[in-house]
């Protein structure tokens, strides 16, 4: 047992993030119009080398003319291992308005690639007088990266959040799968000639998930390509929350409203982590540390389940 207390991830709801590409400014309305609670304008691999300029002018343009409300506003800028990645963070620092709140940096392998991009933040930063402090987010996709995510997870004090990308792990891994996330047909157990589906994805997430929370950063979950498969991108979505993970990807909106529905708490479960804690304070009165709710056991563990549950829900109705 650790005496140091875990610290808290930012209290700001991060159910779902909507993706569009930098160089189809003609959503980009329509993407603040969209329930989501993060926005994530690319610049990475939705867009084609001969659009990376354009992009980042229409990217840069979108933070000054359109209203994104009280949603999180990020940017995905190139990998560290491409010739973009140094001007999409000099221009966004330079030109962007203010209300820029993220960068989203991929394919991070160590913690020195955050201390590289932080570094150059924090110089344009200083130089341009910009007072509000650009935080970061990361993808977790490649080999490299889940080897090294604890390192990742503590790297930097701007991080706020880290996701998943199955497509890129897929392929670093050397995964034989062309799937975005999901079910994958070749991985089952065979008991008494039945297949049962296990999840591939498992062991990343909750290696993601214990690092986050070990250092105070949202564990978040990343695409699922089939936007025609509502029932699958619910399943690969409820694994995750029950992991630990707060919320999803949307690389289409019609995943919006799916991925809001799973990571926002049903008000059966607000209600009954309600009823532990009263459950429990009555046991406390009586001086007891454990006490029967509902014919099973509940007990001081109890109560820090069942306040995530509430924290949660109480953080997304006041976002
Ligand atoms: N955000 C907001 N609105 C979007 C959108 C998005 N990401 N993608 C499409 N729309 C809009 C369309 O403009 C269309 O609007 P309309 O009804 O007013 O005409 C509506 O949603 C339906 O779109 P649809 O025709 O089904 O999709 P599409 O063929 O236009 O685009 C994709 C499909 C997958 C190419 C597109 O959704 C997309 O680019 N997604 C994000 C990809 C990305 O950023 N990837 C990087 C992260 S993995
Ligand atoms: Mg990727």
């Amino acid at each position: 047992m650790s005496f140091r207390i875990q610290p808290q991830p930012p209290a700001r709801p991060n159910r779902c993030q909507l993706f569009g590409p930098g160089s189809r400014p003609a959503i980009f309305e329509k993407m603040a119009g969209s329930a989501a609670d993060v926005i994530n304008l690319d610049l990475e691999d939705s867009v084609s080398p001969a659009d990376k300029d354009t992009a980042r002018a229409n990217v840069i343009a979108a933070t000054r003319d359109i209203d994104w409300g009280t949603k999180t506003l990020s940017v995905r800028i190139n990998g560290l291992d491409t010739p973009y990645w140094y001007r999409d963070v000099i221009d966004l620092l330079e030109q962007a308005d203010e209300r820029l709140d993220l960068i989203m940096i991929p394919k991070v392998g160590c913690a020195a690639d955050l201390y590289a991009v932080d570094a150059l933040v924090t110089a344009v930063e200083h130089a341009k007088g910009r007072e509000k402090r650009l935080g970061f987010e990361v993808i977790i996709e490649s080999a490299a990266g889940i080897a090294h995510v604890e390192e990742i997870a503590a790297a930097s004090p701007r991080l706020q959040a880290m996701s998943l990308g199955a497509a890129d792990f897929a392929a670093s891994m050397g995964m034989q799968t062309t799937g975005i996330g999901g079910t994958q047909e070749n991985y089952y157990m065979l008991h008494e000639g039945t297949k049962h589906w296990s999840d591939p994805w498992h062991w990343a997430q909750a290696a993601i998930v214990a690092a986050c929370r070990t250092h105070g950063v949202l564990p978040v979950d990343g695409p699922f390509g089939d936007f025609s498969d509502d029932e699958g991108f619910r399943a690969q979505a409820l694994r995750s929350a029950t992991l630990g993970m707060v919320g999803k990807w949307a690389i289409h909106p019609k995943q919006v409203a799916l991925a809001n529905e799973v990571f926002t708490p049903s008000q059966a479960a607000v209600a009954e982590a309600r009823e532990i804690l009263a459950a429990m304070a009555d046991a406390k009165a009586r001086g007891e540390g454990a006490t029967v709710y509902k014919g099973r056991l509940v007990d001081i563990a109890s109560i820090k389940q069942a306040e995530v549950i509430v924290r949660q829900s109480e953080m997304i109705a006041g976002g």
